[in-house]
C-alpha cells in the first residue's frame, strides 16, 4: 500500500456531508510532490462523483498548509522532464475540475505551489498566522501552477508583482484586506469555521451550488486559460537555465545562490 500524503475524512451527519482532506507530510511543510498531487485528485474525484458529499476542505498542518512543490523532487527536472512528463498540468489542476465547493482552510505558510493550490480551490478560509507568497524567483523559477494569473485577479496587479518579483510573504490581515481571503479565523478556530461553512453549503441545493459555483468562476476566469497557457510554457523552459540549477541547487544544499541571470 502507498504511503497516506493525505488523510480523508467525512464529517457531518446531514443528508450531504463534507469530504475533508488533509495535506500530510507535516515534516516537509507538506511540500507538494507528485504521489501526494495523485492522492489529492483522486480523492477529490470520488467525492465529485459521490451524491452524499456536499462539499470539500482542504487543509494542511498548523505550521503550514503547504510550502510549495517539492523543491528536491523537482530540482533534477530538465525542460524535457517537464515538458514530457507535463508537470504540473498532468494531475495539479484537478481541483480545478471538481464540481462541487472546494474550501481551503490555510493556517501557517501557503507557498509557491502551496498558495496557488489554495487559489485553485473557490475561497480561502486563512488562520491568523497563515503567510501566503510566490517565493519561486529565490529558486529560479515562476509560478507554475497559475499563480501570476489568479494572483494579480485576487489581489491586483501592485499587490502580485511586489510578490511575484520581491518574493515577499502576505499575513492573513493584509490577504484579507487584499481580498485574497474570505474570511481571518484565530488558528485554534480555523476547521472549525471552515466545517461550518461546508456544512452550510451542504445545507443548499446541490444543483444551484454548483450553477453558483460554475457563474462565479466564470466571472472570475474569462481570459485565464490563454494567460496560464504561456505562463506553463514559461515555467517549463525556465528548467533549462542556469539559475534554475543554481538556486534549486543552493536550497538543497542550505547556502545562498549566485545566480548568472542566464
Ligand atoms: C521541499 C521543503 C519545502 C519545499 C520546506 N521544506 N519547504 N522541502 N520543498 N517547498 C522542508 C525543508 O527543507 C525542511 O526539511 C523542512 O521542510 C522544514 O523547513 P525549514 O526550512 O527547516 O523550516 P523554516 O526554517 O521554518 O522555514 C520555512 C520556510 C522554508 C520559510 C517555508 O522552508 C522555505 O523557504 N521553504 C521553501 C519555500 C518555497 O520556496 N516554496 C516554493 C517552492 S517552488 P529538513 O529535511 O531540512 O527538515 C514551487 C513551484 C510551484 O512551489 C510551481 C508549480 C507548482
Amino acid at each position: 500500500m502507498s504511503e497516506a500524503l493525505i488523510l480523508t475524512e467525512i464529517i457531518g451527519d446531514g443528508a450531504r456531508r463534507t469530504g475533508l482532506i488533509t495535506l500530510n507530510r507535516p515534516k516537509q511543510l507538506n511540500a507538494l510532490n507528485d504521489a501526494l498531487m495523485d492522492q489529492l485528485g483522486a480523492a477529490l474525484l470520488a467525492w465529485d462523483a459521490d451524491d452524499a458529499i456536499g462539499c470539500i476542505v482542504i487543509t494542511g498542518s498548523e505550521r503550514a498548509f503547504a510550502a510549495g512543490a517539492d523543491i528536491g523532487a523537482m530540482a533534477g527536472y530538465s525542460y524535457m522532464d517537464a515538458y514530457l512528463g507535463n508537470y504540473i498540468t498532468r494531475n495539479w489542476e484537478t481541483v480545478r475540475q471538481v464540481r462541487k465547493p472546494v474550501i481551503a482552510a490555510v493556517s501557517g505558510f501557503a507557498l509557491g505551489g502551496g498558495c496557488e493550490l489554495a487559489m485553485m480551490c473557490d475561497f480561502i478560509i486563512a488562520a491568523d498566522n497563515a503567510n501566503f507568497g510566490q517565493p519561486e524567483i529565490k529558486l529560479g523559477i515562476i509560478p507554475g501552477a497559475g499563480g501570476t494569473q489568479r494572483l494579480p485577479r485576487a489581489v491586483g496587479k501592485a499587490k502580485a508583482m511586489d510578490m511575484v518579483l520581491t518574493a515577499r510573504m502576505m499575513d492573513a490581515a493584509e490577504a484579507e484586506r487584499a481580498g485574497l481571503v474570505s474570511r481571518v479565523v484565530p488558528t485554534a478556530r480555523l476547521l472549525e469555521e471552515a466545517l461550518a461553512a461546508a456544512a452550510l453549503i451542504c445545507s443548499m441545493g446541490g444543483a444551484s451550488v454548483m450553477m453558483a459555483k460554475q457563474c462565479v468562476n466564470r466571472a472570475f476566469e474569462s481570459g485565464l486559460a490563454d494567460g496560464v497557457s504561456y505562463e506553463r510554457q514559461m515555467f517549463h523552459a525556465l528548467f533549462a537555465t542556469d539559475d534554475q540549477k543554481e538556486g534549486m541547487d543552493a536550497f538543497v544544499n542550505k547556502r545562498k545562490p549566485v545566480f548568472r541571470h542566464r
